[in-house]
């Protein structure tokens, strides 16, 4: 039988030079869609998925990270004598879970940033989760993932269609074709021209991984960007084990990315019980005056 994902890395050592100058000295994954910084957002998918373990990747800046995650107690006892119950439980319902941190000393790139949790993770098959990939959380890409991964007992990746506009600024993949939103993945590309790309598939940031896939990573010459990408390392492990890639059709933003993170906020907003009676009459106000801008 194969084994259960038990383990789940959230690599959060990057740069964030998207971001710049939010990103300077505060993390990008402490940015919030609406009021929960999307590392949060992952951490919950992770939750809701039984993983047991969560290791977190950080780096120079990103303290606040760990504090987020840790128990506050001078916060918990002004809003228990406030009797603010509602913000207590919320500020308070991820204490019981233990986080691993480890730093990554210099953002040496994806596959790099996996590879420092090699010594947490050890034989194991593992998830991967890169938390500016927001998923809408009543998607269930990784529990379908990971139940793949029961079923094959093989590394398995989340691939979206994108535009072929902006397929390099992704790891893309060719393959075959097996239903059910299967590919049995033939070969890998980073971030590949619009005319070199394989296919329009595209990886995004959610990922099932066997073990193997570390010794790999500490072989492994620093490729595109100099960075140690993990899509070279996944192109290595394909020469000995099968990879599958499923298509997810649900919605994902690329909150990395100005535009991504507005639609996600616009979004996540539009659910949000507090606000999104308001927030619609505020966006249907300013609508006309957007026509009146020449935008559409
Ligand atoms: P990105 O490609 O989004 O890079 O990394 P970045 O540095 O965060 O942001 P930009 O491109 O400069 O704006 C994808 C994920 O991999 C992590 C990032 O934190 C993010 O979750 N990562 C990247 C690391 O943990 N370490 C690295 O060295 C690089």
């Amino acid at each position: 039988m194969n084994k259960k994902i038990k383990k789940a890395i959230f690599p959060a050592g990057g740069l964030g030079t998207r971001f710049l100058p939010a990103t300077k000295a505060s993390p990008k994954e402490m940015l919030p869609i609406v009021d929960k910084p999307m590392i949060q957002y992952a951490i919950e998918e992770a939750i809701a998925c039984n993983i047991e373990e969560f290791i977190i990747i950080t780096g120079k800046y990103k303290r606040a990270i760990e504090d987020h995650f840790d128990s506050a107690y001078e916060l918990e006892e002004n809003l228990r004598k406030l009797d603010k119950k509602k913000l207590l439980e919320e500020i308070t319902r991820l204490n019981h879970i233990n986080f691993a941190y480890i730093r990554q000393k210099a953002a040496l790139g994806l596959g790099h940033a996996i590879l420092c949790a090699k010594p947490f993770v050890d034989n194991e098959p593992f998830a991967v989760l890169l938390s500016d990939d927001v998923i809408d959380p009543e998607e269930t890409l990784l529990k379908d993932m990971i139940r793949l991964y029961e079923k094959l007992g093989c590394s398995i990746l989340a691939l979206e269609q994108v535009p072929m506009t902006e397929i390099h600024k992704y790891g893309v993949i060719a393959g075959t074709a097996s239903g059910n939103g299967l590919y049995k993945i033939n070969d890998l590309i980073e971030k590949p021209e619009r005319e070199k790309a394989p296919s329009n598939l595209a990886i995004i940031g959610r990922y099932i991984l066997t073990p193997e896939i570390f010794g790999i990573l500490e072989k492994l010459t620093p490729g595109r960007g100099g960075e140690i990408q993990l899509t070279d390392a996944l192109r290595d492990l394909l020469k000995g084990q099968t990879i599958y890639g499923y298509h997810f059709r649900g919605k994902r933003y690329d909150a990395g990315d100005k535009l991504g993170y507005l639609k996600a906020t616009v979004n996540f907003a539009l659910k949000n019980k507090e606000v999104s009676e308001a927030f619609i009459k505020y966006l249907l106000d300013i609508a006309p005056t957007l026509k009146t801008k020449g935008h559409r």
